[in-house]
C-alpha cells in the first residue's frame, strides 16, 4: 500500500513544482512540458538552483532585489525582529518598525525644493506644485498601493469637490498591477484585454514612447529619428487636449496616473527629459491630482531615490512596493498629502474612515528589513556604486547595437530595455507568437544569466552591489544569446 501523503524526498521539488504549483503570467501548458530550474540559494547578485549551477540575477528577483541575496545587513535585522515578533495587527496596534519605517519613508521622499532666487530674472516657468507627503498606508505589494491611491484619490475627491464625480487618466500600454481596480488604471493590451469588462473605465493617453512615435517616423534610424529638440512634444499637446475637451463636457479629470520616467511592463518605455515636467504643470493647472506609480521606479532604480524627484515633481500620492523591502518580503506604502488625510477626518459616527485595509499591513518584519534597506541605500557607498553602476550599463550597452535585430536601447538609472526587431532599418516587431524574447532569455539562461523578456523587450535590472564584470557579463551573453537565438 502506498502511503497517502507523499514524503519530501520521494519527488524532485521540479516534479512537484509542475504537478501543483501555477506559475504567475505563464502558459502552464509550456511549462508542465520543461524543466524548471529549481534555486535553493543566493548570494549577492548569483542566484544557485538545486544543481549547483549559478546565475546572475539580471532582472533583480522580478525588479524587486536592491543590495543582492541574503544580505547580511538586511538578514541580522530581520532576524534581530523575528525574535521579538513577526507579527501584530495594525488595526487597532502600533508597533515599533512600522512607526520608524514611516518616518523614515517620509523622510526619504521629502523633495529638495529648489527656491527661485529674487535676482532670478530668467523666464523660466516656475516649478509646477510641489505637495508635501506626510502620511504612509501600508500595504503588501505594487497592486496593492495602487489600490490605495485610487481609493483614496475618488474618495478625497468627492468629499472636497461633491459635484465632481472622480476620473483618473492614465497612459497607453500602462501597468499598474493585477487587483481590478490596478487593472482599470492599466491598458496593457495583452495582459488586461480579457478582463476589460470586470474593469472600471478609464480613459487612455498617448506615451512617450518614442521610438514608436507616429509623429517620429520621418526616417527609421537606430536612435530616435528626430532629436527632442526637433520633438514638437505632440504627446504633451494631446493630453492638453484631452484634459480640455473633458473640462469642457463638464466632466473633468481629477487624477493623472503615470509610472514616472520609465514605464516597466508596457516594455520599459523611457520617457524623453522634461516630459514629466510639461505633463505635471498641465496637471497643476487643471487642478487635477498625480499618483506616481513608483512600484518599479522607487528606491534609486532609475537614479534619485524617487524618480519624479529627477525632474523635481512631486506627486500627491506615491505608491511604493517592490524594492521597499530590498526584495526580501512583500511590503508596500503609498504616501499622500495633509490635505487628503484630513478629507478622512471626523467623528466615529460621521463614518469618514477610510475603510481598507489588509492583515498584514505594517508587518514588523517587513518593516525591519526596509529599514534596514534604507539605510543601506542611503549610504555614500551604495550611492557612489549606484552612480557606476549606470555608467557601466550604458558603456556595455552600446555594443548591442551592431545587432541587426537591436532596435532600440532605452536606459534609466540602472533599468534598460533591449526592444529586438526584425531589422532596425524598418522596426517590424517579431510577431508575438514567434516568442523572438523568450527565445533569446533562454539562450541566456543558458549561458548563466537569468531574466525575464516583456514581449520583444529584454530586461536588464542591475543589482545595486553588482561588480563592473558581471555587468559586462550580463550584456555579452545577451550579445552570443541575440545571435543564437535570432539568426540572421
Ligand atoms: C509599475 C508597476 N506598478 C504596479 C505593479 C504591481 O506590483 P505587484 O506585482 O507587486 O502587485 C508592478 C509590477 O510589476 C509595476 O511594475
Amino acid at each position: 500500500m502506498p502511503h497517502r501523503t507523499q514524503r519530501k524526498s520521494d519527488k524532485n521539488p521540479a516534479q512537484l513544482d509542475r504537478q501543483y504549483i501555477w506559475h504567475p503570467f505563464t502558459q502552464m501548458q509550456e511549462w508542465i512540458r520543461t524543466d524548471p530550474i529549481v534555486i535553493t540559494s543566493g548570494k549577492g547578485a548569483i542566484l544557485t538552483d538545486q544543481w549547483g549551477r549559478k546565475y546572475i540575477d539580471a532582472n533583480a528577483s522580478i525588479w524587486t532585489n536592491l543590495h543582492g541575496h541574503n544580505h547580511p545587513v538586511i538578514n541580522r535585522a530581520i532576524h534581530a525582529q523575528l525574535v521579538k515578533i513577526s507579527h501584530s495587527s495594525a488595526l487597532g496596534l502600533a508597533n515599533e518598525p512600522a512607526s520608524y519605517l514611516a518616518a523614515d519613508l517620509i523622510q526619504m521622499a521629502k523633495l529638495n525644493r529648489k527656491r527661485p532666487r529674487a535676482s532670478d530674472s530668467s523666464k523660466k516657468p516656475p516649478p509646477p506644485r510641489q505637495p508635501e507627503l506626510t502620511k504612509v498606508f501600508f500595504s503588501d505589494d505594487g497592486s496593492t498601493a495602487m489600490e490605495v491611491a485610487l481609493k483614496l484619490h475618488f474618495e478625497h475627491q468627492r468629499r472636497t469637490t461633491p459635484k465632481i464625480t472622480p476620473r483618473y487618466l492614465s497612459l497607453e500600454n500602462s501597468y499598474h498591477g493585477d487587483t481590478v481596480g490596478a487593472m482599470s488604471l492599466s491598458h496593457s493590451p495583452l495582459f488586461h484585454q480579457s478582463f476589460r469588462k470586470i474593469r472600471f473605465k478609464v480613459d487612455r493617453i498617448m506615451a512617450p514612447y518614442c521610438y514608436r512615435c507616429p509623429y517620429n517616423q520621418a526616417q527609421a534610424k537606430r536612435t530616435d529619428a528626430r532629436s527632442s529638440r526637433q520633438c514638437r512634444w505632440e504627446c504633451v499637446q494631446q493630453i492638453k487636449e484631452r484634459i480640455e475637451t473633458a473640462k469642457r463636457k463638464k466632466q473633468p479629470y481629477t487624477a493623472f496616473v503615470v509610472e514616472p520616467i520609465i514605464q516597466g511592463a508596457a516594455g520599459m518605455i523611457a520617457h524623453p527629459k522634461g516630459w514629466l515636467t510639461k505633463v505635471a504643470r498641465l496637471i497643476q493647472k487643471y487642478r487635477m491630482q498625480l499618483i506616481a506609480d513608483e512600484v518599479m521606479t522607487g528606491f534609486g532604480r532609475t537614479g534619485p531615490l524617487i524618480a519624479s524627484h529627477g525632474e523635481g515633481i512631486q506627486p500627491d500620492f506615491l505608491a511604493l512596493a517592490k524594492g521597499m523591502t530590498g526584495g526580501y518580503l512583500p511590503m508596500a506604502a503609498t504616501l499622500t498629502t495633509q490635505a487628503v488625510f484630513d478629507s478622512f477626518l471626523g467623528p466615529y459616527d460621521s463614518f469618514r474612515t477610510f475603510f481598507h485595509g489588509h492583515s498584514f499591513t505594517g508587518n514588523q518584519l517587513g518593516s525591519a528589513a526596509a529599514l534596514a534597506n534604507l539605510k543601506l541605500l542611503q549610504s555614500p557607498r551604495s550611492t557612489q556604486q549606484r552612480k557606476h553602476l549606470e555608467d557601466w550599463l550604458e558603456n556595455a550597452l552600446d555594443r548591442l547595437w551592431r545587432h541587426p535585430q537591436v532596435g532600440d536601447i532605452r536606459q534609466a538609472g540602472l533599468v534598460a530595455g533591449i526592444e529586438l526587431v526584425k531589422k532596425w532599418q524598418t522596426r517590424e516587431p517579431f510577431p508575438l507568437k514567434e516568442q523572438a524574447g523568450i527565445r533569446v532569455c533562454q539562450a541566456l539562461a543558458k549561458r548563466g544569466v537569468l531574466t525575464r523578456p516583456i514581449g520583444n523587450v529584454i530586461v536588464i535590472m542591475l543589482i545595486y552591489t553588482m561588480t563592473k564584470r558581471q555587468v559586462d557579463t550580463i550584456v555579452a551573453a545577451l550579445s552570443e544569446s541575440i545571435k543564437e537565438a535570432l539568426p540572421l
